[in-house]
């Protein structure tokens, strides 16, 4: 019964009438309002943010601070800006979400406390229609998110991983907010190096072009690649026949497309593998895909007279960067940079994305600089920053050991994904194990233990903010009483658990009981599950999800404090506390699926 029925999407929550706009927003239409009388014809934007003393109020508008600066010295301008403040409550219109005449503190700062039974009212319904009708409104229609991104041939690092976890988060809440998001793998799967590396098959294995070895699992893969490079640095005759090789492949030759084709595919199974794990779905779109807009492309950027010749290349300047952006090599070939520039007017045109993402590792802050840089010189995006598409860079900083230095193994190489994820996993068993024995199935076992191992991982990472570089520990991370997934996921079991032992459905609860707020500790947490979606709207400015693992933290002490002070089962208000822990685990689960997490009723 704990799955209730508010875990439904309510239509997405778009129908009107059943969305609801934050608490914030909600006080912000009010003092708009204040502000248009107290103040007509100023043109000023209502200023509520959430109070960090709860003393003295919920909420507090900050606007009579900076309305009062703005009519200094002019005729019957305010004495002080307490006069301000004091002018916009007299004209703040009556509102059942405000429970009495907001107070004065400070310089200026009026601060209001919700109404309870408007709180209430607010949870009740997000219980009746779905988390989704709390979703934020935006301007945009539609996303195209660029992540995870591995190159073929080579392992997925932990890189990749970063990329894979916060642009899964990114994704799903723009998708959540009712953005239609599409998600692009732009693998690196094309460039010179394969022609090199099937080359380098094709002589030193047997079978030729034709040779097994094609499809090495992608371990392999990456050693054959190695060789193929020590072999084209060092033997001028080799490297001849790999130049060859690659106008061979450029070319559409079919036996070397072919083999290309077996080599990306053995990739994909690899990469495939952690997908699945991590339960992400994501459309492969690599570099090869865009290959055959790149000639047209870069004719017209000579066309319209942007592209440069430098050193035979041919190279977009962009302003403020030093290094060049590279259309065009000497040699005729096309790169990294040709591609994404490619890319990025597939997005924007053929896609009709107005809001492009791209999570990558802040190392390529600089490359993406220039890409978009490039787009606005060739107009493939307005000059003016303001307008069109949003278009961002989303950065993530490294993964350190637990030596605080980057992430590797004892022989130095990089820390393969797939071992770090078994690791989570086989840790969790074991505790679970130690703390269920007999009583859990194998099947239950081998689910929690990915749910929590795959979980943590996630979770560890994201509650970082994404530009710092942070420490990976198992410890931590599988931590039972730090800031960590398995915390939550136990969390979130209690909760289901209270639930069951009352045995009523809390899914048809919310017909005919009534959600009473009195107690302090279920004020409290009923005012942090109002405020979920001021958290999304967080993540949506910033796009960072640290602002979503820190809410949900919150809502599990929140909820602790509450089932610490008030009985739930067996109290006179019973019926009302279950709706209360009811609503606490829809929004639990709601951020869980955000985070990509997923959630055990039993631990
Ligand atoms: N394959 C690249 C790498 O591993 C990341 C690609 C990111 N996306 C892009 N559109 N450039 O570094």
């Amino acid at each position: 019964p704990s799955m209730a029925a508010a875990d439904a999407p309510a239509q997405n929550g778009q129908s009107s009438g059943v969305r609801q706009r934050s608490v914030k927003a909600e006080l912000a239409v009010l003092f708009q309002e204040a502000l248009h009388k107290a103040f007509p014809g100023l043109d000023v934007q209502a200023e509520v943010t959430q109070t960090n003393q709860p003393k003295f109020g919920d909420y507090q508008c900050n606007n009579a601070m900076g309305l009062f600066s703005k009519l200094k010295g002019k005729e019957g301008a305010p004495k002080n800006p307490r006069t301000v403040a004091e002018a916009i409550v007299a004209n703040l219109p009556s509102s059942p979400a405000i429970a009495e005449k907001p107070s004065l503190a400070g310089p200026g700062f009026i601060n209001v406390r919700l109404g309870l039974p408007w709180l209430s009212k607010r949870i009740v319904h997000m219980l009746q229609h779905g988390a989704g009708c709390w979703a934020p409104v935006t301007p945009y229609k539609r996303a195209v998110v660029d992540f995870s991104s591995p190159n073929v041939a080579k392992q997925m690092h932990v890189g990749h991983l970063r990329s894979t976890i916060i642009g899964y988060t990114i994704a799903a809440t723009l998708e959540f907010c009712n953005i239609d998001v599409l998600r692009i793998n732009h693998t690196g799967d094309w460039g010179t190096q394969f022609g090199m590396l099937i080359q380098h098959i094709a002589e030193t294995r047997e079978g030729g072009l034709g040779s097994d070895a094609l499809d090495e699992d992608v371990v392999e893969l990456e050693v054959l690649y190695k060789a193929s490079k020590g072999h084209f640095d060092e033997d001028p005759e080799f490297k001849l026949r790999a130049q060859q090789a690659v106008k061979k492949l450029q070319g559409g030759d079919p036996e070397f497309l072919a083999a290309w084709e077996r080599i990306c595919a053995a990739s994909r199974r690899a990469f495939d593998s952690v997908y699945e794990r991590l339960g992400v779905k994501i459309t492969e779109r690599g570099e090869s895909f865009y290959n055959p807009l790149l000639p047209g492309l870069v004719q017209e950027m000579v066309d319209l007279g942007i592209a440069e010749e430098s050193d035979g290349a041919k190279v977009i300047w962009v302003e403020g960067i030093k290094a060049p952006f590279m259309i065009q090599k000497r040699d005729g070939g096309y790169g990294y940079d040709t591609t994404d520039l490619a890319a990025i007017r597939h997005r924007l045109q053929d896609e009709r994305g107005d809001w492009l993402i791209y999570v990558v590792d802040s190392g390529q802050g600089q490359h993406f600089e220039q890409v978009f840089g490039a787009a606005r010189k060739a107009g493939i995006l307005p000059q003016d920053k303001k307008q069109g598409p949003r278009v961002e860079f989303v950065g993530f900083g490294l993964v350190m050991g637990e030596d605080g230095k980057r992430i590797k193994t004892r022989s130095g190489a990089s820390v393969k994904l797939v071992e770090l994820l078994d690791e989570a996993r086989e840790r969790c068993r074991v505790t679970i194990k130690e703390r269920r024995g007999d009583d859990i199935s194998e099947e239950e076992l081998e689910a929690s233990a990915c749910a929590m191992g795959y979980g943590a991982v996630k979770y560890s990472d994201l509650k970082n903010h994404r530009t710092t570089n942070y420490r990976f520990s198992f410890d931590d991370m599988l931590d039972l009483r730090g800031n960590t997934a398995v915390y939550m996921l136990y969390a979130h079991a209690r909760i289901a658990s209270i639930i069951r032992k009352v045995g009523k459905d809390p899914a048809s609860l919310f017909h005919t009981a009534e959600l009473r707020l009195e107690h302090p500790a279920e004020v409290t947490l009923a005012m942090h599950i109002a405020r979920f979606p001021e958290a999304v709207e967080l993540v949506l400015d910033e796009l960072a999800p640290n602002r979503l693992t820190e809410y949900v933290y919150d809502l599990a002490e929140k909820f602790s404090g509450f089932y610490t002070e008030c009985k739930v089962a067996g109290s006179e208000y019973e019926d009302s506390r279950l709706l209360l822990c009811e609503a606490t685990a829809v929004i639990m689960r709601q951020t869980f699926k955000l985070l990509g997490i997923t959630p055990l009723d039993r631990l």
